[in-house]
């Protein structure tokens, strides 16, 4: 799979998810395999104005490649002013968000209200690819709303403007995460276009990344909630995709270490007060599903510090059926 000159090692991408996809949390992804992974979104106008909060989103590690920075924003001179200094920041490829939902972003014209905007598209895109030589995709929702849906449309745009690949995520912006994903709008922007599409939207496990591939022709898939307290799915969604057809559920003892060591990870980028805020809800993630977990995050309610969420989280998994899988 390649995506301009990026030639990437499996087919499968992290979605970029704002409040998640830090370096602590790709640290852990990239343990299973990770064809690109991507920044939390980014405001363009921010890195322009060198906020500490937008450059921070550009932090990487060793090993953290390919990463993708995502930027939004609505002024083309901006957006393209912005993706020259992620680029100088070393990611590998740039990002432009129209899919964001968020009122504070649509109202500047900025996230999926570019999916009613094809004129302004068009010039975004144009002077962020003048801009940078990195390989550049776009990431689309479906449409505005059910009345307007211009996947397709915008999708041709992106391509006519030197885009080298497009990402669908099929709901529109009225839907937010609600409801099912439309794969056949994969399908639809897949069949009117050269460039690579990526296929994005309910992808659980490999049963629905094989589905979405059969059904749409993607030429990759991209995951988001999907590997929230499992990071592992991604290498059993690569083993299927690569015929393998290997399946892997880490033992109760292979949890607790993979969220210790995501917990240290998270402090040693953030602190001990943030790190542990931050982590909270991956916590959550990590014990849902498991006998006793809703019992067990209870518990987290007064804990503050590492010390005293380590000793619960042994106890938790070390007590007589106290976290079996149901
Ligand atoms: C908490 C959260 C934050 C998200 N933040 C972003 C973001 O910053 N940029 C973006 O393009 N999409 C964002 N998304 C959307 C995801 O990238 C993805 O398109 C969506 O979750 C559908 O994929 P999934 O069904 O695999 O989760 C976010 C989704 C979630 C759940």
């Amino acid at each position: 799979m390649r995506i301009g000159s990026l030639s990437l090692e499996n087919s499968v991408l992290l979605a970029p998810m704002a409040g998640i996809t830090d370096p602590p949390f790709r640290q852990m992804v990239r343990k299973y395999g990770c064809g690109l992974a991507f920044t939390e979104m980014i405001s363009a106008d921010g890195l322009v104005r060198k906020t500490d909060r937008s450059y921070g989103y550009l932090q990487s590690f060793q090993g953290d490649s390919p990463l993708g920075a995502q930027i939004f924003g609505a002024d083309p001179a901006i957006l393209a002013e912005a993706a020259k200094i992620a680029a100088e920041a070393g990611v590998d490829l740039i990002d432009i968000n129209m899919g964001c939902p968020v009122r504070k972003v649509v109202k500047t014209g900025a996230g999926v209200a570019l999916m009613g905007n094809p004129s302004r598209v068009s010039e975004i895109l144009r002077s962020v690819r003048n801009a940078t030589s990195l390989p550049l995709t776009v990431k689309i929702r479906a449409g505005i709303n059910s009345r307007s849906i211009t996947a397709v449309q915008i999708a041709q745009v992106a391509q006519d403007c030197g885009v080298d690949a497009v990402i669908v995520h099929p709901r529109t912006a009225d839907q937010g995460l609600a409801g099912h994903a439309s794969w056949e709008i994969i399908r639809d922007v897949k069949r009117a276009l050269r460039i690579p599409v990526v296929g994005n939207g309910d992808i659980k496990g490999p049963d629905d990344a094989c589905r979405m591939i059969a059904l749409t022709g993607c030429d990759a898939v991209m995951v988001g909630r999907g590997v929230l307290g499992e990071p592992w799915n991604l290498k059993n969604i690569i083993s299927f995709l690569e015929g393998r057809n290997e399946y892997y559920v880490p033992s109760i003892s292979e949890r607790e270490d993979i969220i210790k060591c995501h917990l240290e990870k998270s402090i040693f980028y953030a602190g001990e007060k943030h790190g542990l805020r931050r982590f909270r809800k991956h916590l959550l993630w990590y014990t849902k599903g498991l006998k006793w977990g809703a019992q067990y995050r209870k518990t987290l309610t007064n804990i503050c510090d590492k010390k005293s969420l380590l000793e619960g989280l042994h106890l938790y998994f070390q007590a007589k059926n106290g976290c079996c899988l149901d």
